[in-house]
């Protein structure tokens, strides 16, 4: 049995940084994000005895460091007695660099898996399946704007607006293509267990999604550009205040920042988010693109900028 899906990473404008628990990965902080569109990770994933082994490509070549997670999470989808899995895995996006390559990933990833295991859970069984590998992978399943919540065991997802609903466009600035120097998994346990800020973050973000939400859902575009520079801000502030430091931004990160705040400036209705690396995101109103793709463009240290619109979420692509 054979499945392929494709799934868009997800931009989070109330960030989930810390977890209540390991073993589950179950977030400490619910968050809210939206669904790209024109960047994407599509995901094949066979099943055959034949394969004596679980084996990993991604974008053509072999990838043992990913291979535990990826046969973790299958063990969830598919169960341990499943057979052995071929998973290709194909991206148009630089991996591990902040854009949420793992939110696309294991988004893609379940529902490939689900379909070559012949299995039909619902999107949000499987973006509960999807958040136990990575806790924003959950809300890829969900198109447009997504809210994650968190209970004492499980979380909720799910959709506010549809894409449609609130064209916004997100202008991604790349500062850098390499890796992270530091997994978010990782940086989230040093944070909660050195930063002095992190109690503190963790107890305000109630109300920020309180007010995202309802930006998102009056179409409040000042309102929801104002709470995400905030959260995004005590987000980093959280990182760099742990020990050690977690600095994920470079100088053109901050550059970019200047452009925003002069684009704001100016009267565009603009605002930036930057996640577990140096890119900015900016996320605008549709008749700001051009302005913002032009001036980050042509901030010092930006590589190229990405542009792309809101996008659906995870879905099958074919079966076999
Ligand atoms: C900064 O979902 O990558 O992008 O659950 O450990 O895989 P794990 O973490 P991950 O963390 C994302 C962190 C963030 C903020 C966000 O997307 O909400």
């Amino acid at each position: 049995m054979r499945a392929a899906a494709q799934a868009q990473p997800n931009f989070a404008l109330i960030k989930y940084w810390g977890k209540k628990d390991l073993d589950s990965n179950l977030p400490a902080v619910g968050s809210l994000s939206i669904t790209l569109d024109s960047l994407w990770t599509r995901m094949t994933v066979e099943y055959s005895d034949d394969f004596g082994e679980d084996r990993l490509q991604v974008n053509g070549r072999s990838d043992q460091p990913m291979l535990p997670r990826i046969v973790r999470c299958l063990d969830l989808v598919a169960g341990k007695g499943r057979s052995p899995a071929m998973v290709r895995s194909q991206s148009n996006f630089p991996i591990g660099a902040g854009l949420a390559s793992s939110a696309s990933a294991f988004a893609a990833l379940v529902v490939a898996a689900e379909a070559a295991a012949g299995g039909s859970r619902g999107t949000l069984p499987l973006a509960r399946l999807a958040g136990r590998a990575s806790g924003s992978a959950a809300r890829s399943l969900f198109g447009g704007f997504a809210e994650l919540t968190v209970t004492d065991e499980v979380i909720e997802v799910e959709q506010l607006l549809a894409r449609h609903d609130w064209p916004l466009q997100v202008i991604v600035a790349l500062t850098a293509e390499t890796a992270k120097p530091l997994g978010s998994g990782d940086g989230m346990i040093r944070s909660a267990a050195t930063s002095p800020f992190y109690s503190s973050w963790v107890g305000q973000q109630e109300q920020d999604l309180t007010t995202a939400h309802a930006a998102v859902m009056t179409r409040d575009f000042d309102k929801l550009a104002a709470v995400a520079e905030h959260n995004c801000l005590k987000m980093h502030s959280v990182m760099w205040t742990s020990r050690p430091p977690i600095v994920y931004w470079n100088r053109s990160t901050l550059s970019c920042m200047e452009t925003v705040r002069d684009l704001q400036n100016d009267g565009h209705a603009v605002f930036f988010t930057i996640d577990a690396g140096p890119q900015l995101k900016a996320v605008c109103l549709p008749d700001a693109a051009t302005a913002v793709a032009a001036a980050l463009a042509e901030t010092p240290g930006v590589i190229r900028v990405m542009q792309s619109g809101l996008g659906p979420g995870a879905r099958l692509l074919e079966t076999q």
